[in-house]
This record gives C-alpha cells, structure tokens and sequence, in this order.
C-alpha cells in the first residue's frame, strides 16, 4: 500500500536535473524529518546494484547493435528491480522518494526518440507498476541545443549523448506533450534560466506538498 509521495524530476540532457535533485533534497529533508518521514533519493536507470548494472549496459557507446525493444525492455527490467526492492516499500512505510528519472524518459527516449508505439510502453507500465504512477514531475525543459552544450562539457559521451539533435528534439516534444496533456501531475520549468531562477520555479511547485506535510 502505497503512502508516502513519489516525486520525479525529468528532461533532456544537461536540463539540470542532477543539479536540481540536491536542490529538492534540500528543500524537502529537514521538513520531513520533523515529522518523522524520510526521503529516498534514488535514480533510473539503477537506484539498485542490479539496477545500475543494467544502467551500464544501456549507457555504453561500445552497445552499437542493440535492438531498440531490447533497449525498452532493459529499461523496465531494471524498473522493475527498483520498485521491488527500493521504491515501493519506501512508499509502504510513509517515507518519499525523489527519483532522477523515471517513466516519463522512456516514453520521451524510447517512445519519442526511438519510435516505439507509446501504447506498447503503457502495457509495459501497467504490467510492472500496476497503478503506481509519480505523484510530482518536474519536467525541465529547454532548447535541446541549450542543454548539449551545457552536457558536452563534461567528456566521453554515452550511448544516448552519441544520438543526433532530431533524436532530442522528438525526447523534447514527447515529454511536453505527456506534461500538457496531464497538468496535475506535472509541472513544466523552464530549465533554460539561471540555476537560481530554476530554483525559485521549483519552490513554487513544491509548496503545495510542503504545506499538505504540516496540515
Ligand atoms: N540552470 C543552469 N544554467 C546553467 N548551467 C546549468 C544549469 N543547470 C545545470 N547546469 C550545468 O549544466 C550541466 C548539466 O547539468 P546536470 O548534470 O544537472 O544535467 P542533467 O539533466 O542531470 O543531465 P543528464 O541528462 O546528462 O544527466 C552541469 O555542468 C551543470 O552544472
Ligand atoms: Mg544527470
């Protein structure tokens, strides 16, 4: 039984969603321990040891022939791993997660990028999540070229890193829709400014969860 909160962060490359995760630990840690909660901070793919051994596999450049299902369903294995082991039961005993990443990524990289059918993502969803679906997505989002360079300054690209521009522009617009067409949940940034200004846009997304804490 699911009863603490799920909130995820998601975007493109370099948006700024590992920055911003220290940010919403910060925000979020001392107001939860003072009501005797914890936050779990974790991230997709990986977040368990088998997890982030399946990570690996996804990311390496030298993976040249891997089929794009192969790809999907990597990304669910190791979603599954995670819920089973870390996610869930977190949820169970009241405690929050904050996850760097989570489903909404492989309906943008393997549903938008990729080209797979999105209703073949949602059955993978229901089958491996069943009802559980993020509670706050912090979508970051920005022009793709933006986030390459901020991304490209930091060395050897990854698999996904190695894609072309309209491979992100499709991740781009595949996350916009998901976050349109669902505004409850989700709550657009605008990653293209300043780290500070990013912050300030978070507060105002997390606000309503902080004042439910102490309600
Ligand atoms: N608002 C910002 N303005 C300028 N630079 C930023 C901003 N946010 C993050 N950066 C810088 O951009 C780079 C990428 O940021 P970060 O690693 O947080 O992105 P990410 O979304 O986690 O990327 P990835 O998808 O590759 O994991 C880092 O060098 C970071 O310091
Ligand atoms: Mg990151």
């Amino acid at each position: 039984m699911k009863k603490g909160l799920f909130i995820t962060l998601e975007g493109g490359e370099g948006a700024g969603k590992s920055t911003q995760m220290a940010f919403v630990q910060h925000r979020l840690q001392d107001r939860l321990q003072a009501v005797g909660k914890n936050l779990q901070v974790t991230r997709e793919p990986g977040g368990t040891a088998l997890g982030e051994q399946i990570r690996e596999l996804l990311l390496d450049h030298r993976q040249t022939v891997m089929n794009s299902d192969t790809e999907l369903l990597l990304m669910f294995a190791a979603r599954a791993q995670h819920l089973a082991e870390l996610i869930c039961p977190t949820l169970a005993a009241g405690d929050w997660v904050l996850c760097d990443r989570f489903t909404d990524a492989t309906y943008a990289y393997q549903g938008g990028g990729r080209g797979i059918a999105l209703n073949r993502i949602a059955a993978l969803e229901d089958w491996v999540q069943g009802e559980l679906r993020p509670d706050l997505t912090l979508l970051l989002d920005l022009p793709v070229e933006v986030g390459m360079a901020r991304a490209g300054e930091r060395g050897e690209l990854d698999r996904f890193e190695r894609e072309q521009q309209a491979f992100f522009e499709r991740v781009r617009q595949t996350y916009r829709e998901r976050a349109v067409a669902e505004p409850g949940r989700y709550r657009i940034i605008d990653a293209a400014q300043d780290i500070e200004q990013v912050q300030a846009q978070i507060d105002i997304a997390l606000t309503p969860l902080l004042a439910e804490l102490t309600s």
